[in-house]
């Protein structure tokens, strides 16, 4: 079995470096957007979405450069949802990753035109067989696997019932649904991308979707909790942000330790669905771990 920490570590530091071959460089009159776009995609963050597409593609058999084109496409995708989210017309919020969000940094207009860059460039990705080495079933299978966890069915629909939701008290099932559609779908996604390289076939890929489905949603979960329990320095972004707003959240719902609670319970359903694939999936398990127990 492998050292599930220190893969952590290898396939971060693939995740950084293979992002930083991704981004264009003509320079000239589009040199701002281009440097726009490397701050948000080059800037920190834990690269959770791309480990997990690495993570489950190995466990299934996948070679690697079969996976860094997904593992860039869908991190792509995750900081385009962040620079949008942190707009004024959004979250209003100034600090992303221990530094100024996109639109402090640059400006609105060019915050907005990054984040559709990006989003363009994990399709881009995808479609390009030098990134993405498959057969063209399986690249058009990524597509649409992304495509919906990125729009109106998934990230993008959940931002909308979360920016509709302000000031508002949402039931459980209605929270679990914002939550699952705008963290949960792109986790999801990731975990399947993976799969779908690896030429999953259908009880692999229903086992990896119900532990990516319960990973996904206490992603979020423990997101909610960070918000009132991590420090500004400790998240590298602003701590309370929900609660100044109004946001409904699991903390809200269910208090601190009713939170906590559902988190673990998450990360359990998502440990015992690993025990039916056949692979070594011991960073799967470990992920599921870190995603509650994280501190930033
Ligand atoms: C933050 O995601 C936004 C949510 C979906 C909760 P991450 O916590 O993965 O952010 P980074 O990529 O590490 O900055
Ligand atoms: C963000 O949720 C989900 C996205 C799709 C970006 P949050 O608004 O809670 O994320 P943070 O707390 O700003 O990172
Ligand atoms: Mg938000
Ligand atoms: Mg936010
Ligand atoms: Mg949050």
């Amino acid at each position: 079995m492998i050292d599930p920490q220190g893969r952590w570590e290898v396939l971060r530091e693939r995740a950084e470096a293979r992002l930083r071959t991704c981004l264009p460089h003509q320079g000239g009159d589009l040199e701002r957007l281009e440097s726009a776009m490397a701050y948000v995609l080059l800037g920190g963050g834990k690269r959770v979405r791309p480990v997990l597409v690495y993570a489950a593609g190995e466990a299934l058999g996948a070679p690697l450069e079969h996976l860094d084109g997904p593992a860039c496409a869908v991190e792509c995708i995750h900081a385009y949802s962040l620079v949008h989210d942190d707009l004024p017309a959004m979250d209003d919020d100034d600090l992303r990753r221990g530094r100024p969000t996109c639109h402090r940094a640059y400006d609105e207009a060019t915050a907005i035109l990054a984040g559709d860059a990006l989003q363009a460039l994990a399709f881009q990705l995808l479609a390009d067989d030098t990134h993405t080495p498959l057969p063209d079933a399986i690249r058009l299978a990524m597509t649409r696997t992304l495509a919906e966890a990125a729009g109106a069915a998934g990230m993008v629909g959940g931002q909308a019932i979360d920016l509709g939701a302000v000031g508002r008290t949402l039931d459980e099932a209605r929270l679990t649904r914002m939550h699952r559609l705008k963290t949960g779908a792109l986790i999801e996604a990731s975990v399947v991308l993976g799969a779908l390289a690896a030429g999953a076939g259908e009880d692999d890929l229903a086992h990896l979707r119900r532990y990516a489905r319960a990973i996904g949603l206490a992603f979020q979960v423990q997101d909610d909790i960070l918000d009132v329990t991590a420090s500004t320095e400790e998240m590298g972004k602003t701590q309370g942000a929900d609660a100044q707003v109004g946001k409904p959240t699991y903390v809200t719902l269910l208090g601190l330790d009713g939170a906590r609670k559902a988190a673990g319970e998450l990360r359990d359903e998502a440990r015992e669905s690993l025990a039916a694939i056949p692979g070594d999936t011991a960073l799967l398990a470990w992920l599921a771990d870190y995603i509650v127990r994280r501190r930033q």
